[in-house]
């Protein structure tokens, strides 16, 4: 049984738009979590600054200021270590991580992907799914593998592509999608109902046969 509040580091590249869902959640009780650290790569990030305006402890691991991935990882993991936090979220982080970190935190590292993994992984998913003619996309929250969005998925959002959209309009839907699926994932893990044992998920004890699926629902106005 995980003790609550569950410890976060969410890392961060960009805007936080995700990590200011997390905040949200946490802030209004509907996460029993406390962000403990929030690391980005980037000193530019906006994201630095929705940590600091909530008062989230903050760190920048500045990847070109390091020779190589391992030491930047070496950097991050000094960090994470001394927050002591039970889960690694990845919130917008846009570097690869080694097979070695991966499997350091194997089972504590979760990922929000823009797309029905295991279609589109990595960049442009959203110009890429409309130039495929797909007719639904979405995100997906993961495990952290050293397979490059590889890794085993706990729960996907499909948001169905509109004839009219182009990849702004659906990253819009998308990231709208993202921001209720990313802190109600957490919240499983924070309750303990979600666990990786070797490359399968397990919800309430049960291993996952398929990821969880949600319909996107439209916010209302
Ligand atoms: C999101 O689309 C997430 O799925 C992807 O990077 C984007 C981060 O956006 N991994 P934000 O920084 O949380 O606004």
């Amino acid at each position: 049984m995980t003790a609550l509040p569950l410890r976060l580091a969410v890392l961060i590249s960009g805007r936080g738009t995700n990590l200011q869902t997390i905040l949200d959640a946490i802030t209004y009780s509907q996460l029993a979590a406390r962000v403990m650290l929030v690391i980005s790569n980037r000193p530019e990030a906006a994201g630095l600054a929705v940590a600091r305006a909530t008062g989230a402890p903050v760190a920048v691991v500045d990847h070109r200021e390091y020779p190589g991935r391992e030491s930047f990882e070496h950097g991050l993991s000094a960090h994470i270590d001394a927050a002591a936090v039970d889960l690694i979220v990845l919130a917008g982080f846009m570097r690869v991580l080694t097979a070695d970190f991966v499997q350091r935190y194997q089972g504590r590292l979760l990922n929000i992907h823009p797309s029905l993994l295991p279609a589109f992984g990595g960049l442009d998913t959203h110009a890429r799914a409309l130039a495929a003619s797909a007719r639904e996309h979405g995100a997906s929250v993961h495990f952290v593998t050293a397979a490059v969005d590889g890794g085993p998925v706990i729960a996907q959002t499909r948001v169905p592509v509109l004839a009219e959209d182009v990849p702004d309009s659906l990253a819009r839907r998308v990231l709208e999608a993202e921001h209720r699926l990313y802190p109600l994932v957490l919240g499983w893990f924070c309750e303990g109902r979600v666990a990786l044992e070797r490359d399968t998920v397990y919800l309430d004890g049960l291993p996952l046969a398929a990821p969880v699926q949600f319909a996107y629902e439209a916010q209302r106005e």
